[in-house]
């Protein structure tokens, strides 16, 4: 769970590299799964930055999330086998049936659905991932029934 004195204390420790910013978000989603929003004053206070370009610098960088982590997280291939199959379609039923959105890493949701390129299942396309598990020839609403709660 976010910490702010451990986040105070990450911060104080990368503030005086070169170009900090980067390094103390990517320190602090390490440590926390996520880069918190009271994360944003301490570090434009430490780097002497506008909290505008500290929530700039967030948002253009895709792979920072600002809420906590998904419990748990389904893989989808979207690589070439598995979208001559269908992956992409299936992509667009998700969203537009059950609200799911594959790749929204800003989503407060218990589970989410990520984009992986190849499981190494293309005969059985489309290919996803679930806990470890192989599952072939998924569609949207095995899909959004694993996704559970998140439907709808
Ligand atoms: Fe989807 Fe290989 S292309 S599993």
């Amino acid at each position: 769970a976010w910490d702010q004195d451990s986040a105070r204390s990450i911060i104080a420790g990368l503030a005086h590299l070169e170009g900090a910013t980067l390094p103390i978000l990517h320190a602090l989603q390490d440590e926390f799964g996520h880069v918190d929003p009271q994360a944003v004053p301490l570090i434009a206070e430490a780097l002497n930055l506008s909290r505008a370009e500290i929530h700039g610098t967030i948002s253009f960088y895709h792979d920072f999330r600002t809420t906590p982590p998904p419990r748990r997280v389904i893989k989808l291939c979207r690589a070439e086998a598995c979208q001559a199959l269908g992956c992409e379609a299936l992509v667009a039923e998700l969203a537009r049936e059950h609200g799911i959105a594959v790749d929204d890493h800003q989503a407060k949701a218990d589970v989410a659905v990520e984009t992986v390129y190849c499981l190494g299942n293309c005969a059985l396309g489309p290919a996803a991932l679930v806990d470890g598990e192989l599952i072939g020839r998924v569609d949207a609403d095995r899909l959004a029934a694993l996704c559970g709660s998140q439907a709808g």
